[in-house]
């Protein structure tokens, strides 16, 4: 599959090529999720780095292009579900960041589909294998960012 860089040119996933994710989990929620993953023994893609923030809606856009720029392909933002954070709010305010900065990822010319966010719960430990799975899979078929330093 292929994919625009920022330079216009369309990119191609080199055989074998295996993306680097980076995901942000929120501490109260989707990092236990996580965390559940590794206890149950569910075989997830290797393909991620996780960071704990306190919460999602911690995760500005600088954020997410800093990560890009050190070489992740596709970032992934994980919090609470609706109605659940630990700060009563800050999940709404992800949605918002998220919302802003997949707007300027395509004003940068970046593929909006290299930023991802869910909503995982403590006992989801399933649905976070499954959501790292899904997209490593996308990501992969994106090919590499190419932001990264050389
Ligand atoms: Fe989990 Fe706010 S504490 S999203």
């Amino acid at each position: 599959m292929e994919a625009e860089s920022p330079s216009g040119v369309a990119g191609k996933a080199a055989p074998g090529f295996e993306p680097k994710i980076v995901a942000f989990c929120c501490n109260w929620c989707s990092y236990a999720g996580a965390d559940l993953t590794g206890v149950s023994r569910m075989q997830y893609s290797p393909n991620i780095r996780i960071i704990r923030v306190m919460c999602s809606g911690r995760i500005e856009p600088n954020f997410v292009l800093r990560a890009l720029e050190l070489g992740a392909d596709g970032v992934l933002v994980a919090g609470c579900h609706i109605g659940d954070c630990h700060y009563i709010s800050g999940n709404k305010e992800a949605e918002k960041q998220i919302a802003r900065t997949a707007r300027l990822l395509e004003i940068l010319g970046v593929d909006k589909r290299r930023l991802r966010l869910e909503w995982i719960s403590a006992s989801e430990g399933q649905k976070f294998a499954n959501t790292v799975n899904a997209f490593t899979k996308e990501v992969r078929e994106l090919g590499p960012a190419g932001y990264g330093r050389k």
